[in-house]
């Protein structure tokens, strides 16, 4: 069967024409905010495939009023996709997890170490005014990662290589919290299941994995952050909403935590002006954590296979749920 599959946003050429040789017409479109619900109503009015990014916002009604085989987002979140209203239309809906796990934690790792160390801050001085003579004294000092104790909200497999990094390369000891006990990881890294309040009490570092849902929607606010160490840092490449902005603002400038470094935000594009004002404080980067060149290929590709697979009468590779 010839389907029409609909591209929301530029991805690579080679993996649009994988569609195109299979006999499908592709419509690419070039919505670099994403699409909105009516949007994408009209966009896929009569599409049979979709292929997706997390800035789309997949609601009921996108699901209602199309006749959508699959909807394939390049991402390994769905919390823009309204699964159940999917299910319903018998639409599926499927992801890219895994093949952005190493990248995503090594940029958890990279930001760790850059407000630790002051890495922002350090290269723009140094730009600035060169080094100035060496001083034993120099302040600020950085903070040690090495041997300092890690919170992993939510330990997917995201949040499980963040833990490999950090126990294996750093020595870190590592908590979390999760719905459930992960034996495995306990074994592995020495990890301890703790509850939120004490895990955020007891980390150096607290580092943010879970999925946005109603549950943790501003997991991170004005009373959890009040449990953290005034030393901590945290560190989110998870999504934005995990954490009040205004409240994490207001800790970091009256010294509640000490640091934070985040690749999402609340209410992407924008960063709230109260973080921009913290400065220094904080390590701001635009939702790369999955950007590097081999992982994004690897990403649409999976996205496209999925596609593929659907539309030829096979089982979704990689389904939500
Ligand atoms: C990126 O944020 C993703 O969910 O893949
Ligand atoms: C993401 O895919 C995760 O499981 O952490």
């Amino acid at each position: 069967m010839v389907a029409k599959i609909v591209v929301t946003q530029p991805v690579h050429a080679e993996q649009l024409q994988r569609l195109r040789d299979a006999g499908h017409e592709v419509v690419a479109l070039d919505s670099p905010r994403g699409l909105s619900p009516e949007e994408l109503v009209d966009a896929a009015a009569d599409a049979d495939a979709l292929l997706s990014q997390l800035t789309d916002k997949l609601t009921g009604d996108v699901f209602a009023r199309t006749r959508l085989t699959i909807v394939a987002t390049i991402a390994t979140g769905f919390d823009n996709i309204d699964v159940a209203a999917a299910n319903t239309a018998k639409t599926i809906v499927t992801r890219t997890p895994d093949v952005l796990t190493d990248a995503t934690a090594d940029l958890a790792m990279t930001l760790m170490l850059s407000v630790a160390r002051q890495i922002p801050r350090s290269d723009a001085d140094t730009r600035a005014h060169g080094t100035g003579p060496f001083q034993l004294l120099r302040e600020p000092m950085g903070i040690d990662i090495s041997g300092a104790t890690l919170g992993i909200v939510g330990l997917g497999r995201i949040g499980e290589a963040l833990a490999h990094r950090a126990h294996f390369g750093f020595g870190m000891t590592i908590r979390y919290t999760a719905r459930s006990s992960h034996p495995a990881a306990e074994e592995r890294f020495g990890a301890s299941r703790l509850p939120l309040g004490q895990l955020l009490a007891e980390s150096d570092v607290v580092s943010l994995h879970a999925p946005l849902n109603d549950e943790t929607r501003h997991l991170i606010n004005r009373e959890t952050l009040k449990l953290m160490k005034p030393t901590a840092i945290l560190i989110n490449t998870g999504r934005g909403p995990l954490v009040n902005e205004k409240d994490l603002a207001e800790a970091l400038r009256s010294g509640e935590i000490a640091g934070a470094g985040l690749d999402v935000f609340e209410n992407e594009p924008d960063v709230h002006p109260d973080l921009l004002a913290v400065g220094h404080r904080t390590v701001l980067t635009p939702h790369i954590g999955s950007a590097t060149a081999k992982t994004r290929l690897a990403m649409t590709s999976l996205a496209v296979d999925n596609i593929l697979a659907v539309l030829a009468g096979d089982p979704p590779l990689t389904p939500v749920g």
